[in-house]
């Protein structure tokens, strides 16, 4: 506990020293979720990053979130606690492929989640998150083709919620999401008839939920597709006394504190990203007490990139 105090005492310290402002993504470890000034999803604290006065932002989670930082407050320092954190959805789409995809459909609109790099957001032209894919796809014109990167249960969602034929979907996905899947969750929801559904869209299972409701076999109303921004909402809204929750597992501890009476249950207790994880006490006291990992976007992949988020956030959250 004295070690836990010495280590939370030095980091706000030199916290203050530098002007920083520390944001901790919904996954973080809990002492790194607990210490940090904002928790919140990837977008969620990109704002904050931006609107903060502070001249240095410490961004514990991966690295496409510490770019979108970056991005959007190109004047502050962004530091990343340890820069190896990736993410495998990010990494499942390069700009070079992007551009080739492209090429095969002239005129597509192109559509990519947040979880990409600063180089796939230049060479895109409106980005989205978990919680506004189907309105930003939506506020496409019908009659133009839509290309959707990089995750494939997202983007069947999308083509599920809005119907369309034109959405081409790129075959990416995140490796900790896509293993929780449609038989571990009619399991796990057939066991526990009660419960309310959270489930991530970037689930192997979201499509399988879904069907699940269809059939009747979960009451509809309890299955709810949702960002990590947005479970906490629904956590303090909903009525139910427990709720599978399919995401990493780092999420169980915002929940807890956001509606401590709920009992929140992983589907999948083994779902832990471990580039979330790299970012350890030690790595946050090396990257206050040293100025490292920092972030570097260059400006005109920058002001490409910040293009294409800032006309997601035209269109609404
Ligand atoms: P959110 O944007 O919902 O926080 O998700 C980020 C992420 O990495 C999901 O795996
Ligand atoms: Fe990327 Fe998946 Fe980890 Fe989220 S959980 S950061 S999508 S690898």
């Amino acid at each position: 506990v004295d070690a836990d105090a010495a280590w939370a005492d030095e980091v706000r310290r030199l916290a203050r020293q530098r002007d920083a402002v520390l944001l901790a993504h919904n996954y973080q470890l809990p002492e790194i979720q607990e210490i940090a000034d904002h928790t919140g999803d990837s977008l969620a604290l990109s704002r904050i990053a931006a609107e903060s006065e502070a001249s240095t932002i410490v961004f514990c989670g991966v690295h496409f979130m510490a770019e979108t930082a970056k991005i959007l407050s190109p004047d502050k320092t962004v530091l990343i606690p340890d820069a190896r954190a990736g993410c495998s959805l990010a990494d499942s789409l390069t700009a070079e492929q992007l551009r080739e995809w492209k090429a095969q459909h002239p005129g597509a609109v192109v559509v990519s989640y947040v979880n990409t790099t600063a180089d796939v957001k230049a060479e895109t032209d409106i980005c989205c998150t978990s919680s506004n894919a189907v309105d930003v796809v939506a506020s496409i014109p019908a009659d133009q083709d839509v290309l959707f990167a990089p995750d494939q249960f997202l983007g069947a969602h999308v083509k599920r919620e809005t119907g369309r034929e034109n959405l081409h979907i790129w075959a990416g996905e995140c490796h900790v999401h896509a293993g929780i899947n449609g038989p571990e969750l009619a399991e796990r929801a057939a066991a526990n008839p009660d419960a309310d559904l959270f489930i991530h869209p970037e689930c192997g299972c979201a499509t399988s939920a879904l069907y699940l409701a269809g059939e009747g076999t979960v009451p509809a109303d309890k299955v709810k597709i949702l960002s990590t921004g947005d479970m906490v909402k629904q956590a303090r809204d909903t009525s139910a006394k427990s709720v599978l929750v399919a995401t990493e597992v780092g999420m169980l501890h915002q929940l807890r504190k956001a509606a401590p009476e709920i009992d929140f249950a992983a589907v999948n207790d083994r779902a832990s990203c471990r580039y979330m994880k790299m970012i350890t006490p030690a790595a946050l006291l090396r990257s206050l007490r040293d100025g490292v990992d920092e972030v570097h976007v260059d400006a005109e992949t920058a002001r490409r990139a910040r293009a294409s988020v800032e006309r997601m956030i035209a269109i609404g959250q």
